[in-house]
């Protein structure tokens, strides 16, 4: 029998979940910064030891990719529901650095409530959404205790510590335990809700190609007044490739770049245009007076649907106090192109490397180099597992869920319908107000405690779905 959702409410302990998230938060658990290898390690052990605890079978595997160690990660796994669907829950233990530490008005590593927030980093993404599902296993587990059920699905969780690096070890790591990891479904709760009111199902996200812009100038740093007017200036030079990537309309220049961009069906575009959005609202959360973007599409349409470019970070010449007359020999800049389902990200990359020297002014040597990407991901909307969510969503939230794509990338997401074969379902619990990845990321109380509920309700929902449909 499936335990209403007024009592699954009453068992749920806030306080204890809190708890327990807040010391996970602790873990400086940053995965680009090798000072912080160690705290990986511990970040992992927690979560391992957390899920042996809720008598899960529950390892740490280290992970490698090109011949060097990765970040590990935490398998582990309750199958316990012969004739069930197993259902994979992926999340991210790392995070994305903290810097600037000085924006911060508490420390990222000491969670604080404020105003029902938890302020830490990785709050929303993805510790705190990651720990709602343990939560909410465990949630379903205590109830058991009472009536002896158990788990109304297989359970398998894999948390891994590398995506706001790119993944760069999962892919080799699902090749290698394929068999094992083996789901009728991968629920993922990584992003963000469409509005605070608004329960929401994710059925699209962006994919990704991210490159560096390296410009090389002279020799050395030359004296702007000695040689300025006649040396070629690398920063200049830069900007004016930079500027040369978008025309006046808004659109990316490089050639072939929109190639293949599937286009909106006339059904989509009007189910987005019902969705509660204010091109004010939006401009005012984050305090601009425009939207600019790429004309002919609506905000959620540029947002979701089509495919754009970002300078991520600039470098070059002098950046101290005061003046200094300097021309200098290098600049650089981190590029991050967004992408839409029908773009290729290495093919893309390989547009604007082919691209770039032939904009580029005289006198310098540019290099595109390429960082990291992934494939953009679109969930089939009319498939049971989406009803299942909007099941357990309603009995939450008690209206009906929301289903809207986001422009953010999971990159690894591709990679488990290629490698592992299995339909992901994105049941997102945070908000994009949560300001993942800036100073003062946060994660509402009440939005923590609804997807343990939620994670609950949708493993009991799917425990109803006949296999093979
Ligand atoms: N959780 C985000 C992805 C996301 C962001 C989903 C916003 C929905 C809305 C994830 O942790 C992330 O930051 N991904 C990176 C990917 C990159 C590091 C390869 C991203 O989107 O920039
Ligand atoms: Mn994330
Ligand atoms: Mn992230």
């Amino acid at each position: 029998m499936t335990t209403s959702q007024t009592d699954l409410a009453a068992l749920h302990d806030r306080q204890q979940a809190e708890r327990e998230l807040f010391d996970l938060l602790r873990i400086p658990s940053v995965s680009a910064d090798p000072t912080h290898t160690e705290d990986m390690g511990r970040a992992a052990e927690f979560l391992r030891a957390k899920l042996e605890s809720l008598g899960f079978a529950a390892r740490v595997d280290a992970t490698e990719h090109s011949g060097k160690a990765g970040h590990p990660v935490v398998y582990a796994e309750r199958l316990e529901a012969p004739g069930k669907p197993t259902v994979l829950i992926y999340g991210h233990y790392d995070v994305q650095p903290e810097a600037p530490l000085s924006e911060w008005v508490t420390p990222p590593f000491e969670p604080t409530v404020r105003d029902g927030r938890i302020y830490a980093r990785g709050s929303t993404d993805d510790k705190g959404q990651a720990y709602a599902h343990i939560r909410g296993v465990e949630l379903l587990l205590s109830q058991g205790q009472t009536e002896g059920t158990p788990l109304p699905v297989n359970v398998k969780f894999l948390l891994e510590g590398e995506e706001e690096v790119g993944s760069p070890s999962l892919a080799a790591y699902l090749q290698a335990h394929a068999e094992e990891l083996g789901a009728d479904v991968i629920v993922i709760s990584d992003g963000s809700r469409f509005a605070p009111d608004v329960p929401t199902v994710t059925y699209g996200l962006r994919g990704l190609s991210y490159v560096e812009i390296l410009v090389q100038g002279a020799n050395r740093d030359l004296h702007s007044g000695s040689y300025g007017g006649a040396a070629p200036n690398p920063i200049n030079a830069l900007a004016e490739i930079i500027s040369k990537l978008k025309d006046d309309h808004g659109r990316v220049t490089i050639p072939g770049f929109y190639d293949g961009v599937e286009e909106l069906t006339p059904e989509e575009r009007e189910m987005w245009a019902r969705l509660p959005h204010s091109d004010e609202e939006f401009a005012a959360s984050i305090g601009v007076p425009a939207l600019p973007g790429e004309e002919g599409y609506s905000t959620l349409e540029r947002l979701w649907a089509r495919p754009t470019l970002d300078v991520n970070g600039i470098w070059g010449g002098y950046q101290g106090e005061g003046s200094k007359t300097v021309i200098a020999a290098k600049a650089g800049a981190k590029v991050s192109m967004r992408l839409v389902p029908g773009q290729d990200p290495e093919r893309v990359t390989r547009l604007i490397q082919e691209y770039v020297p032939t904009i580029a002014p005289q006198g310098v040597k540019v290099e595109v180099k390429a960082l990291h990407g992934g494939q953009p991901v679109k969930v089939d909307l009319d498939s049971p597992f989406i009803k299942a969510a909007d099941r357990a969503l309603t009995r939450v939230y008690g209206k009906p869920a929301a289903f809207s794509r986001t422009g953010g990338s999971i990159p690894i997401v591709a990679d488990f319908r290629r490698i592992l074969g299995a339909p992901v379902l994105l049941v997102d619990f945070g908000l994009n107000e949560d300001a993942p990845h800036s100073p003062n990321e946060s994660f509402a109380l009440e939005d923590y405690h609804n997807g343990v509920l939620t994670s609950a309700a949708l493993l009991q929902e799917l425990g109803l779905q006949e296999l093979g449909k």
